[in-house]
């Protein structure tokens, strides 16, 4: 079905007029037979009080001024309650009033002390820890408040101003708040760009776009996810299983990195698109450490005629930072995380572009020049609810509204060129131990190592390091023959950056990442091909022992956000 020809119009066209909502169809939380039933009782009971006023008489009980109903001797077969019997009734009534608001005010360390030690657990954990995997970060205490705050409560499906539930006057201020904050970050013009803030996580979004602008079973094309690629731009494992959404309702056909060099093959990439013709070109990955030709995007998707999509998850606060080339310019839809490099709550954006057309391609698509418009806004706004989505998480929306604020301001562009600084900094000192990386280092946040010529699996290594309390994560890598192997991790920045680390930092971190290593080699040494169990028998060895020490104390040194 075409879904913007529907005819439920949720108003997405414009997002502030105020259409009235659609009739419904009931869900199963709109059954309202029990409320009614129970809204009969109370008015009825209210009815009784209203007209009951001069059946009343005042009396004292043990010093206590009281007040006696006096039921209506027609209203009622049953006998006048004795006033002793009332008092218990009312007392039960206190007791029963407040069993059900108990809950309420309790501490979580009270309400569920399981869950509050494993709480603290995790905390100490991450306190302690050196942080590298490239997609994860410290959010500050503002965002923390906004995410566990009473903005929970709220049911508000639909866009702000046309909204299924009434009661929205504040939610649809703080959605609108956000989006604003969103192009501003961005440096984005209201006329030329839409944003919706919805999505519960960029693989969300990314299948929101697919089903908003295709129908089941039309081409896509992204990196490989050996190549770097993200699982959300449609995958398929080497024997052929569809991995993702993205794979199993629409047909995908992957390009990929050149194995000499790890730099994506754009000569192929042209080749294959050309041959392929996909309709929607996909750039942007989870481990590529180096920058993003858009122009040359841009001109293999108007040659083949596709949408030219960017996810930018890994980098958007370098973009929002300008420490990367802007993907605005260039491509017509970008979808990002917000809780990787921009350190915002856990969840997905989509930027979109509106308004008029640029004529020529393969140019800035910012200088218009044609009366044709672009049709995303409705298809996308639609795709993420109703068919994809439900309410929208509005602590979310207003934790995103937070991180939005402070990438717009001077000081995260300090932090985001910092985490430029520390991720060549960690580069240039693994090199200088004659570690490979691969392309040879790195023009963002993150790195790939390759260690292959240490004789080391990334899942060994990764293994070993969250022994010694680092974290990283496995990656496949190349060889110069093409052939892939799980050999390598990748390494990033943002998150120790966000405690304060600086290059000498990282330098240190280097020197413990080498020594893992070569702990790790040592111990393949003595146990052959590590398996679950030698590995298991090696976190008590001493090795082991002193350079989780030497880690935790490092770490610790770094107060952690938020908390
Ligand atoms: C490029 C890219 N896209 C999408 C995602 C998925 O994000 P989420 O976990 O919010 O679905 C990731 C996560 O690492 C990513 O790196």
């Amino acid at each position: 079905m075409d879904r913007a020809q529907s005819d439920l119009s949720l108003g997405f066209g414009s997002s502030h007029a105020l259409p009235l909502p659609p009739p419904r169809i009931p869900i199963a939380d709109d059954f309202d037979g029990p409320r009614s039933r129970r809204r009969a009782l109370v008015d009825k009971d209210e009815d009784f009080e209203e007209d009951d006023d001069d059946q009343r008489e005042d009396f004292i009980l043990l010093g206590h001024p009281m007040k006696l109903k006096r039921s209506r001797p027609s209203s009622s077969t049953s006998s006048p309650t004795p006033p002793c019997k009332r008092s218990a009734i009312d007392s039960s009534l206190e007791a029963r009033r407040s069993l059900v608001k108990a809950w309420g005010n309790q501490p979580l360390s009270e309400a569920d002390p399981d869950l509050h030690e494993l709480m603290q657990k995790e905390k100490q954990r991450q306190f302690r820890g050196i942080e590298l995997i490239a997609s994860e970060n410290f959010v500050c205490r503002a965002v923390m408040e906004a995410l566990g705050s009473h903005l929970t409560n709220k049911y508000s499906e639909g866009m702000p101003g046309a909204r299924y539930y009434t009661g929205n006057q504040h939610i649809d201020q703080i959605e609108t708040l956000c989006q604003e904050r969103a192009l501003q970050a961005f440096g984005l013009r209201h006329d030329q760009w839409g944003v919706n803030v919805q999505p519960y996580s960029c693989t969300s979004a990314n299948f929101a776009v697919f089903a908003g602008l295709l129908s089941p079973g039309e081409r896509i094309m992204g990196l490989d996810s050996p190549s770097g690629g993200h699982m959300s731009h449609g995958y398929y494992t080497p024997g052929g299983k569809k991995v993702s959404g993205a794979s199993i309702f629409f047909e995908s056909f992957p390009y990929k990195v050149d194995p000499r060099t790890g730099y994506i093959d754009y000569e192929k990439l042209e080749e294959k698109a050309l041959d392929y013709r996909p309709k929607i070109l996909i750039c942007g990955g989870s481990s590529y450490p180096r920058d993003w030709e858009f122009p040359r995007f841009r001109f293999i998707a108007d040659k083949c005629g596709a949408v030219l999509m960017f996810d930018m998850a890994q980098i958007s606060g370098l973009v929002a930072a300008k420490e990367a080339p802007n993907p605005f310019e260039y491509c017509d839809i970008v979808t990002s995380t917000t809780h990787k490099s921009l350190r915002g709550p856990r969840g997905g954006i989509i930027f979109y572009r509106r308004g008029f057309k640029a004529k020529k391609q393969s140019i800035n698509l910012n200088h218009c020049e044609s009366n044709a418009q672009y049709d995303f806004e409705e298809k996308i706004n639609f795709s993420v609810f109703p068919s994809l989505q439900g309410g929208p998480h509005n602590n979310h929306i207003a934790a995103l509204a937070i991180a939005l604020k402070q990438a717009a301001s001077p000081e995260y562009k300090v932090y985001m060129r910092q985490v430029k600084k520390n991720a060549k900094a960690l580069a240039s000192a693994l090199i200088s131990r004659k570690c490979k990386l691969v392309t040879g280092g790195t023009d963002n946040h993150l790195l790939l190592w390759d260690l292959t010529p240490l004789g080391l699996t990334g899942k060994v290594y990764e293994k070993v390091c969250e022994m010694c309390h680092i974290t990283v994560n496995k990656v496949a890598i190349f060889s110069e023959n093409g052939v892939i192997s799980p050999g390598g991790v990748r390494i990033g920045s943002p998150a120790m950056t966000s405690r304060g680390c600086l290059e000498q930092d990282f330098e240190t971190m280097a020197e413990f990442l080498y020594r893992a290593a070569q702990i790790a080699s040592a111990a393949l040494r003595e146990h052959g091909k590590l398996q679950k169990e030698p590995l298991k028998s090696i976190y008590h060895c001493k090795d082991i022992a002193d350079l989780r020490n030497q880690v935790e104390g490092f770490a610790s040194k770094f107060a952690m956000p938020g908390i």
